[in-house]
């Protein structure tokens, strides 16, 4: 679980995280999701540490991250798998060797043994056949797979993903949410995922943060949104008219008010 309080970083005189309070709990998809420019990589980078903040805390099962001993936080930091927008794999590099990056890093296990665990996650994000293939060779949907296999190698206990779908079609966009969901129930990992796609916000969005000009506009979870009075949340999320009379027909069927007159055709301009 990761627990965020009252946290504000601002650059400059330009104050782009106001005082955001969450929390981000084991098991699930915790979604952040806003317009460009709301605070989400911000917020991400502040959590894992690539940012200093302002002030306010952030709580890695309860011990606070931004206060601790640099020693604390290199241990944390070794639990905590990420991947990047754009998959930022080493072009020159072989899947394999990409993967296996982070065990050349962290641990003294011999070539053998990291050599099955590259294997191990590389079958669990169903890309067989491709270990000596680079970057290059690859589609940008294997190319995630590659960059998530690199980010669970060694069993993260916090995951984070910024814009894990950009630049991928709607059915490669689910098949890599899938994947991510299924690991973070599988491993219990508490995982953090930055994304516009409304896709995967009603797929797998257990907890979604929405934010709004740096502030926590609203928080709830993809059963709710949907029905959410926000105002500024339903400008984000029904962008078009379209949408936004589909919602209003889903909830008029919901309380079994629905005019039998109304259809998709009166919808579609
Ligand atoms: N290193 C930096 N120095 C100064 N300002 C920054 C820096 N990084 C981000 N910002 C500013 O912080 C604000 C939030 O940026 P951020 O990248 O978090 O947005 P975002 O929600 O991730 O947008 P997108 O959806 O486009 O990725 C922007 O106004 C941006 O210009
Ligand atoms: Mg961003």
């Amino acid at each position: 679980m990761i627990e965020i309080k009252n946290l504000r970083k601002s650059f400059a005189d330009k104050t782009v995280i106001q005082d955001v309070t969450a929390t981000m709990k084991a098991g699930q998809c915790n979604l952040i999701i806003g317009s460009s420019g709301s605070g989400k990589t911000v917020l991400m980078k502040c959590l894992v540490g690539l940012f200093q903040p302002d002030s306010g805390q952030i709580l890695y099962d309860g011990k606070d991250f931004v206060t601790m001993t640099d020693e604390d936080r290199k241990d944390i930091r070794k639990e905590i798998g990420m991947l990047f927008q754009g998959s930022a794999l080493f072009d020159s590099q072989t899947v394999e060797q990409n993967v296996k990056f982070p065990l050349d890093m962290f641990t003294k296990d011999s070539h053998a043994e990291k050599l099955k665990r590259v294997n191990e996650v590389l079958e669990r994000v169903k890309l067989v056949d491709a270990n000596k293939k680079f970057p290059s060779e690859l589609s940008g949907g294997m190319k995630k797979r590659v960059a998530l296999a690199r980010a669970i190698v060694l069993n993260p206990k916090y995951l984070f993903c910024d814009e894990p779908n950009s630049g991928l079609d709607p059915q490669t966009s689910l098949i890599i949410d899938k994947l991510i969901q299924e690991v973070t129930t599988e491993y219990n990992i508490t995982t953090v995922i930055n994304t516009h796609d409304m896709n995967s916000v009603m797929e797998i969005g257990n907890y979604i943060l929405y934010m709004y000009q740096g502030n926590k506009e609203w928080e709830g979870s993809n059963k709710e949104i949907i029905f959410s009075k926000n105002k500024r949340l339903n400008e984000f999320i029904f962008a078009s008219d379209f949408l936004r009379d589909a919602k209003e027909m889903r909830m008029l069927e919901e309380s079994g008010k629905i005019p039998e007159d109304r259809n998709m055709d009166d919808m579609i301009k």
